[in-house]
């Protein structure tokens, strides 16, 4: 039989993800005897089954909910980025059966903006961040990358931004006073799974957001979320969640085969057609 080159997901759940979908047509694509796989990893089963990964020869994989946390003491490196974010998404392993842990999220955020045609230009500006979970810290990275000086984090539970605050220079809002934020940004980030099918909606009064403030929604189920319908209907552009998950992918797909993907219409397509 073909030797197969092993590479996949672990998280919990992971059946319904769309990453095996993207990776395997790169591989396909690239011509590579691979194959992406999506593992799921029972509560309390994260060390033994890495090692299994190992013993199996996986040359990497990515890291979904809830373990992008748990997998940093099992990783020998942590790249720089991962680290400041505390989430790693991507491991590789290396031939001595050593694990790197990285973090690709805020290469994808930063990717996405860059890729859309809004042609808004972030630098010198500032921020609104909805939330102050994981994804927050990736985003609030990527906004740095980007530019953005001034950054307000607003979350349900205010010292989560306020930890963000001692990591990367940011000002945590009282979440009652999401809306007054937003007045004179550049770019509103939701980071919050609210809006997304199956969780509440995401309240928000966009009367003080100025009308030319590029709008992001990092969830992408729905791919048009209430906040992005709202914010085109008055005039605002509008960057949509799919984009962040295809390019974080690239940077992990080039550590395990060498190669930079590129994410063209008919990649896009396919993961759009994989949302349905
Ligand atoms: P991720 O790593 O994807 O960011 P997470 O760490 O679970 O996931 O973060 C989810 C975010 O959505 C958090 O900012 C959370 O707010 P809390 O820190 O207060 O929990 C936010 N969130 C989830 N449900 C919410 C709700 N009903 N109202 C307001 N914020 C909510």
């Amino acid at each position: 039989m073909e030797t197969r080159i092993k590479t996949g997901l672990i998280g919990h759940p992971v059946a319904h993800s769309l990453s095996p979908l993207l990776h395997n047509h790169w591989i396909k694509f690239y011509g590579f005897p691979a194959l992406y796989q999506a593992v799921e990893i029972a509560p309390g089963k994260l060390d033994e089954s890495v090692r299994r990964l190992v013993e199996e020869g996986f040359i990497g994989f990515n890291v979904t909910l809830p373990y992008k946390q748990d997998i940093i003491p099992l990783c020998q490196s942590i790249d720089e980025t991962a680290r400041r974010i505390g989430a790693v998404n991507t491991v590789v392993v290396r031939e001595d059966g050593r694990l790197r842990g990285l973090n690709t999220d805020s290469y994808g955020f930063v990717e996405n903006i860059l890729a859309s045609d809004t042609k808004k230009d972030l630098y010198g500006g500032s921020a609104l961040v909805l939330g102050a979970g994981g994804a927050a810290r990736a985003v609030v990275h990527a906004l740095l990358t980007l530019g953005v000086r001034d950054i307000k984090i607003a979350n349900r539970t205010k010292d989560k931004a306020l930890e963000i605050g001692a990591v990367f220079p940011s000002k945590a809002v009282e979440w009652a006073e999401r809306a007054k934020a937003a007045e004179g940004v550049s770019i509103l980030v939701n980071t919050t799974s609210l809006g997304m099918t199956g969780q509440p909606p995401l309240e928000l009064d966009l009367q003080y957001l100025p009308k030319d403030a590029l709008v992001c929604d990092i969830v992408y189920k729905p791919l048009e979320t209430e906040l992005l319908r709202n914010a085109k209907a008055r005039g605002n552009p509008v960057v949509t969640g799919i984009g962040m998950l295809l390019h974080q992918a690239r940077p992990a797909f080039r550590e395990w085969f060498g190669i930079m993907p590129d994410v063209d219409e008919e990649v896009r397509q396919k993961m759009l057609q994989g949302l349905k």
